[in-house]
């Protein structure tokens, strides 16, 4: 699979899954711009990679996915992919306990960022009659989540919003697809566990196990497992391939129960 010649925007990233995207479009020949809200992890990510363009920006602000989309296209004549990957934990605590401005944050970093730089890009992709969307949405975009109910929300929106972008844009060209990540390894998991084991009274390794053993290959996920899944649905190899769930999960059966 190889995407020369293509441009690839990827919000949030700088690290975690967005950062393995970026890495395996790179290496597959794609020109990369990382947008990101944390400037450390940005500059990081350009000494890593000198050659791709980085912006710093919140993905739920409209005039910076405005002008950072201007500046893509500007740069780019246009954009072959985007991966819309920003999406944040939100608070974990039953539903009677979420204050609404955490609710209106986890939605608008987790969903709003997706229907804002789909609009910045979608007329771009019209005119060139091309174009790949990637979501990622999570396991919790299909299974209900324990005391996580505003991510569980905006990931469930999320796959709504691919699904429907599927429908409008296919007729001029562009597809949309849905990616599920489950429980991946790394810091944002374990962050995940020590705040559900503070709410559950159960143990970290004991949550730890639950995710485990929810999941009918009883593992945790790479990053990398993800970026190779966006590289096949951002490639040619995907071309028929659109308003698709596809979870990277193995298997989970019984998430958050
Ligand atoms: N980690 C998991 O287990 C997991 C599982 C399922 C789905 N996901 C989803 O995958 C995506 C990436 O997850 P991750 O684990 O890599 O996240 P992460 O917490 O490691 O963060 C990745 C990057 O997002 C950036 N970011 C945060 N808020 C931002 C904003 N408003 N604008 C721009 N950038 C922002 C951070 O600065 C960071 O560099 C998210 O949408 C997440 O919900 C993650």
């Amino acid at each position: 699979m190889n995407l020369d010649g293509q441009s690839v925007l990827i919000t949030a990233g700088a690290s975690g899954i967005g950062r393995a995207i970026a890495l395996e479009v790179h290496n597959a020949g794609a020109s990369v711009h990382v947008v990101d809200i944390d400037k450390v992890a940005v500059e990081r990510f350009a000494e890593m990679m000198p050659e791709a363009m980085v912006s710093i920006g919140d993905a739920s602000d409209e005039s910076q996915t405005r002008s950072i989309a201007e500046q893509h296209i500007r740069t780019y004549g246009g954009i072959d992919v985007l991966v819309n990957c920003a999406g944040i934990a939100g608070p974990t605590a039953p539903i009677q306990d979420v204050a609404l401005d955490d609710w209106h944050r986890c939605m608008a970093v987790s969903l709003d960022s997706t229907f804002l730089y789909c609009r910045a890009f979608i007329p771009s992709m019209r005119s060139a009659g091309h174009g790949s969307i990637i979501n990622i949405s999570s396991t919790a975009g299909w299974h209900g989540y324990p005391l996580r109910s505003p991510y569980a929300a905006a990931k469930w929106a999320v796959i709504g919003l691919t699904k429907t972008l599927a429908m409008e844009l296919g007729p001029y060209g562009i597809r949309a697809n849905v990616i599920c990540p489950g429980s991946i390894n790394g810091e944002r998991m374990d962050r995940v566990i020590v705040a559900e084991s503070a709410q559950s009274g159960l143990s970290p390794q004991d949550v730890r196990k639950k995710y485990t053993n929810s999941c009918s290959l009883r593992t945790f996920i790479d990053a990398e497992d993800i970026a190779r899944m966006a590289l096949f649905l951002a490639s040619s190899d995907a071309s028929r391939i659109t308003g698709q769930i596809m979870n990277v999960d193995g298997h989970v059966e019984n998430f958050g129960s």
